[in-house]
């Protein structure tokens, strides 16, 4: 089978490659030629563990190619995947401009059946919009189905997100394209993933609901956090408590300074703009970004009341700037913000990251001081905040970090370390919810 792939961000990159390794043949297309050219030279302009060998692997084998052009790839390809971006305005609804601009393209190129697929994150409605789109503008009545897929790849493990999903969900109108979807991702049946077939609207919502509800999770647990240091609880004991129950579950029940990324602020805050645009308020979900908002504001807090209520000429050593571990992705990260806080407030902020330095850098050239390992952060800083947890923030040489502090002060704002062992060594040690 031939099928192409529109849109060689981090979706369609993963899609592509993990298709043709799948055994399928794939175009991945771009109208980015700088992008093209660097990818047909083996480089991936994303940081993803495992993303470069399965392209290296298929691309050697034949079976995937990237093109800027976009035509040839459509007439050849029974399934078309688009994953081009879907920006939020300013508003917070999502910007359907390049959706609507290669449905254009796909209904002109039209030369026998085909199957659509939005693999990108859109608004509910977008199915039908990209249905109308190209039954308007096709010239030669072909058939064509529309088909809502959504990802549900974390960064850092989308390889094995896509390869050992939790359940690939299939929003289609006709039995023919369900069935051509499900040859798609058969290799998949050899681990029984679970197959949700439905229609167009409620796969498109179920992306959003189950975003919406991660988020939900996490806002949660900052705010039983919040109340665990008011009440004198551990939030850790309180997430184990609830989360035996199989009912609510032990995963993303882990405290800190918010979420961040490139999906949970985006689609919490698209998922309350369609609710809106339906007049109906989705109050659970308004909170939720309030409550994730809020949360760097008490980050900063606890920071400032560490160094003794006053930020203003302190200096701080920052460890993480990325949203989680493991990605360079910085977009809408807890950790800036929180920075961002503590620099409006007077204090010079020393950062470091393992990989998210060359974009922090290009966000903020000059109001960061950037070190080449934590030391050098912690060095002659009035305090040290991690931030992110990265692996090695969790193995730190902590006599050597206080020797190195101007005071021996640290905000672990992901809980990584054990109170009692950081005051036991001599630390003013604050974390969350503990
Ligand atoms: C997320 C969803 O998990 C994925 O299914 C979807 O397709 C895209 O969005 P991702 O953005 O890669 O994936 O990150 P994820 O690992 O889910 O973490 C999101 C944020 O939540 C991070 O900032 C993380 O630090 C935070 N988080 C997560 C917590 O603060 N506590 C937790 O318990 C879990």
């Amino acid at each position: 089978m031939n099928i192409c792939v529109i849109g060689t961000g981090y979706v369609g990159l993963v899609t592509g490659a993990c298709f043709a390794d799948f055994g399928v043949n794939v175009s991945c297309v771009d109208k980015d030629e700088a992008k093209i050219d660097l990818l047909k030279k083996g480089e991936i302009p994303i940081y993803e563990p495992g993303l470069k060998e399965i392209v290296e692997g298929n691309v050697k084998e034949g079976r995937l190619e990237f093109t800027t052009d976009l035509g040839a790839s459509i007439r050849k390809s029974l399934v078309i995947f688009i994953a081009v971006g879907t920006p939020p305005r300013e508003d917070g609804t999502a910007d359907l401009t390049y959706v609507e601009e290669v449905s254009r393209t796909i209904a002109k190129e039209l030369n026998g059946y085909k199957v659509i697929v939005t693999k990108s994150t859109v608004p509910v409605g977008t199915g039908n919009l990209i249905e109308k789109i190209i039954g308007r503008h096709q010239p030669d009545g072909h058939k064509f189905d529309v088909v809502s897929n959504p990802e549900f790849l974390r960064e850092g493990s989308a390889i094995g997100d896509f390869m050992r999903p939790n359940r690939v969900v299939i929003g289609a109108r006709s039995e023919q394209a369900v069935a051509i979807m499900k040859d798609l991702y058969s290799p998949l049946y050899l681990i029984e993933t679970p197959f949700v077939i439905t229609n167009i609207e409620t796969s498109e919502l179920i992306k959003y609901a189950s975003n919406a509800f991660l988020a939900t999770k996490i806002s949660f647990i900052n705010e039983i956090a919040n109340i665990c240091e008011l009440v004198g609880a551990d939030v850790h004991m309180v997430a184990k408590g609830m989360g035996l129950d199989n009912r609510i579950g032990p995963k993303f029940l882990h405290p800190g300074p918010g979420y961040g990324g490139s999906c949970l602020p985006k689609d919490t805050s698209a998922a309350t703009r369609i609710a809106r645009q339906h007049g109906y308020t989705f109050k659970i979900v308004e909170a939720v970004i309030e409550v994730n908002e809020r949360q760097h504001g008490l980050m900063a807090e606890k920071v400032k009341r560490l160094l003794g209520g006053q930020l203003k000429g302190k200096t701080i050593g920052a460890l993480g700037l990325t949203f989680k571990p493991n990605t360079d992705d910085i977009r809408d990260s807890p950790a800036i913000a929180v920075i961002r806080i503590l620099k409006g407030e007077g204090a010079s902020v020393k950062v470091y990251d393992p990989a998210g330095m060359e974009n922090t850098k290009r966000l903020m050239p000059d109001e960061l001081t950037y070190c080449g390992d934590a030391y050098e952060a912690a060095q002659g800083s009035d305090a040290l905040v991690i931030l992110t947890e990265w692996n090695q923030f969790r193995k730190l040489d902590l006599e050597r970090v206080k020797s190195l502090l101007n005071a021996p002060k640290v905000a672990d704002l992901r809980n990584v370390y054990d109170p009692a062992r950081m005051r036991a060594m001599g630390f003013e040690y604050v974390s969350v919810g503990r």
